[in-house]
């Protein structure tokens, strides 16, 4: 039992350890150094410590902390231009969090399907898309939970990567709503035929194209935005996590047909585009954007991809599909998958799974390569003992 776990009502399963500080992507813990394998479920892109970002959090925070939406703020102005300036989009609208921009952008679709008469609203097998309960109707059903699909009507699900599915999306249709990258549904990459027959087929029949860029965007994939790997553009793209440089902070991304259409009075949000999360999200978006530190990604991620995948042919058993871009990667675990967050702790390596035996890493995007060595040590060295 965690120290104030008996005050929290019971939604997560905490690691028992209590976390005293940080600096790149080391947590420092009472017994030790921990080298962090998720980064705060994606969020810490630049680690712990960064000092620009904290130096921007201070500044704001000398100014106000809060103003509302009444009031413009140089900080959240300032991160929209820079959005629009490096992507598809033309205006930004800022939530809180990623579920809430999904919100967003589900108020955009379901406008455009009343006004023209277009019923169905398009997911996929295995997404995730967060926990408001509109965000969970598009959220593949998982059996453990009675709340998915339970928010929405017109809801229909298809499969992941089935290009047959994608007849199924026609003038019927509002919106689809995908991950080109499944993060909790388990490191599931979008084939690229499939991407850019799905695109085709939004486009043909006037279909928005709604990309969720919440886990998989903001570098992970060594690009800005994972759909630029695609080369495809979406209508709409939601974005969180990172972006707010380790402060709530999520943005729905529109392109110049749909910018305008949710108008005064039709959504809001008291804190959303929050200047404090603003500050913190364009100090940590100038230091990712560059091409250097995409590359970096990319060739670091090929790095500890290769090596699990060595590690598979020496564990057959252990180790099943390995799947990943840039470093969002996922590791099948064939046995004892429950064990397995236990023996990297007591090397000091904090990892994650999900659904259930996927080992899921999303470590912070300024892993050296040292650490990644000692993360492949460390596993090969566990691995027996699954
Ligand atoms: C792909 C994806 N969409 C939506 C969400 C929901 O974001 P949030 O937890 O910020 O509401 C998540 C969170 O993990 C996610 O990974």
């Amino acid at each position: 039992m965690t120290r104030y776990e008996k005050y929290f009502i019971p939604v997560y399963k905490r690691i028992d350890k209590v976390i005293t500080g940080g600096e790149g992507s080391t947590l420092y813990v009472k017994d030790g150094e921990y080298l962090d394998m998720f980064s705060g479920l994606g969020v810490n892109v630049l680690g712990y410590g960064n000092k620009k970002v904290n130096k921007a959090v201070v500044e704001q925070l000398k100014k106000h902390n809060h103003l509302s939406n009444y009031f413009e703020t140089e900080s959240a102005g300032k991160l929209a231009k820079y959005l629009i300036e490096h992507s598809f989009a033309e205006k930004v609208f800022f939530s809180n969090s990623g579920t809430e921009a999904v919100e967003a952008g589900l108020k955009i679709i379901k406008k455009y399907g009343k006004n023209n008469g277009r019923k169905n609203i398009i997911t996929f097998t295995n997404a995730f898309h967060g926990r408001t309960l509109g965000s969970a109707s598009i959220t593949a059903p998982d059996k453990s939970s009675v709340y998915n699909h339970s928010g929405m009507t017109g809801v229909l699900t298809l499969e992941f990567n089935n290009m047959k599915d994608l007849d199924m999306i026609n003038s019927e249709s509002a919106g689809v709503f995908i991950e080109l990258i499944q993060g909790q549904g388990g490191i599931n990459i979008a084939d690229e035929h499939f991407v850019k027959e799905l695109k085709k087929r939004t486009d043909k029949y006037k279909v928005i194209l709604m990309i969720d860029e919440i886990q998989s965007g903001m570098g992970r994939t060594g690009k800005l935005l994972s759909f630029e790997n695609y080369g495809i553009e979406p209508d709409l793209a939601v974005i969180a996590k990172a972006i707010g440089g380790g402060l709530p902070l999520g943005a729905l991304l529109a392109n110049k047909e749909f910018c305008d259409y949710l108008t005064i009075g039709e959504h809001g949000s008291t804190f959303g585009g929050n200047p404090v999360a603003c500050a913190a999200g364009l100090a940590t978006v100038k230091q990712i954007n560059s091409r250097k530190f995409m590359y970096s990604v990319t060739l670091k991620g090929e790095l500890l991809k290769e090596e699990v995948c060595k590690l598979k042919k020496k564990h057959p058993d252990i180790i099943g599909r390995i799947s990943g871009m840039g470093l969002m990667i996922g590791i099948e675990i064939l046995k004892n998958e429950d064990k397995i967050m236990g023996l990297f702790e007591k090397e000091h390596i904090f990892v994650n799974m999900t659904q259930g035996n996927i080992l899921r890493l999303l470590p912070p995007l300024i892993i050296t390569e040292e650490e990644i060595h000692r993360f492949v040590k460390v596993f090969d060295k566990v691995l027996p003992d699954l």
